[in-house]
């Protein structure tokens, strides 16, 4: 059948109708809320690349996460701003670390929300690398260690996840096996598996102040170029133990998210980077865009493409607009 019998748009004469045959749904339960957890007491510093983000000292944290969960969101990620960097990022497996502190204050207070932390030492190195760093190079399994006892320290403080994301080769196994080592085995891994090097973390980088000092990070991310790897990456973080993936960035990265969603059964979360929030917040500032409406659609697009978790900053601003 086909026009003039067929006209689909039938279905789309009035809301009612337009809702009812809607195939993809954005829900709060969808949606994971990244937050910045630095030092001192009643610290609210705003970041001027991300207008609406803030780095909270963990009173204001404790806050924010109880505002996040009221809106219906089940997740938060923690990323740590440490007082002290060096070398090797020790402070990020300080029993008494930024995030270690945050993730006890939160679960005490918020028992039911779910606290994911990020693993990665860039925020705590002097360097700025997501590893150690030896005559200009960053090293593989030297790292790897960091990450297991970081990773061990945010458990032993309470955190129901955790989400490496500094693209190391046989992370996720090394972390599964510390975990299972100590009483962790029910600790959930997600990981970001498909991470590119991508321009758009720029805002992040202001945000956490984890620029690399010299370099760049394409020896450990990968080139946006390449799709086949990509799902090669999550295929090993799979076998290796991970029980989600991250493909990251999202909108430029919509394609990976399919073919993700199509060759794995894994849940599939996808992250909607600060660049991302940035370029739709700069335009909606100058009147380009009208900021509600281009934060759900995309947020739509990246559910349709297949993502079940996302990963945003809008994420408080888009449960209080499903709210509506
Ligand atoms: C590394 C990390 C980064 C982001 C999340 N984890 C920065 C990077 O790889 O340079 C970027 C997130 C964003 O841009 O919102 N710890």
């Amino acid at each position: 059948m086909a026009f003039p019998q067929d006209r689909l748009r039938r279905l789309r004469a009035c809301e009612g109708l337009r809702r009812m045959v809607r195939e993809t749904r954005l829900s709060p339960d969808n949606l994971i809320a990244p937050f910045f957890v630095c030092e001192g007491r009643d610290v609210r510093h705003p970041i001027a690349s991300m207008p609406g983000q803030s780095r909270f000292s963990v009173d204001h944290l404790i806050k924010g996460a109880g505002e996040v969960q009221a809106l219906g969101i089940p997740s938060i990620l923690l990323f740590g701003i440490p007082a002290m960097k060096d070398e090797t990022g020790s402070s990020a497996w300080a029993p008494d670390g930024i995030v270690q502190r945050a993730v006890r204050s939160i679960k005490d207070r918020l028992p039911d929300l779910v606290v994911i932390t990020d693993i990665c030492i860039d925020e705590y190195t002097t360097h700025g690398h997501c590893g150690v760093v030896k005559d200009g190079r960053v090293l593989n399994d030297e790292t790897i260690e960091c990450l297991q006892k970081m990773a061990l320290s945010h458990a032993r403080a309470g955190a129901d996840m955790v989400a490496p994301s500094d693209m190391m080769d046989g992370r996720v196994r090394a972390l599964r096996a510390t975990l299972d080592g100590d009483r962790f085995a029910h600790i959930p891994i997600l990981a970001y598996a498909a991470k590119f090097a991508s321009c758009f973390y720029a805002p992040f980088r202001e945000a956490a102040d984890s620029s690399p000092k010299f370099g760049d990070r394409q020896s450990y991310q990968m080139d946006p170029a390449n799709r086949r790897e990509a799902l090669r990456e999550i295929e090993l973080d799979i076998e290796e133990g991970a029980d989600v993936v991250m493909v990251k960035p999202a909108l430029p990265c919509l394609d990976i998210i399919r073919d993700a969603r199509e060759t794995f059964s894994r849940p599939l979360a996808a992250y909607q980077v600060s660049g991302e929030y940035s370029m739709i917040k700069a335009a909606a500032q100058h009147g380009w865009l009208d900021e509600r409406r281009a934060m759900l659609e995309t947020l739509v697009s990246i559910r349709r493409a297949g993502a079940d978790l996302i990963l945003t900053y809008f994420a408080k601003e888009a449960a209080l607009a499903l709210q509506r």
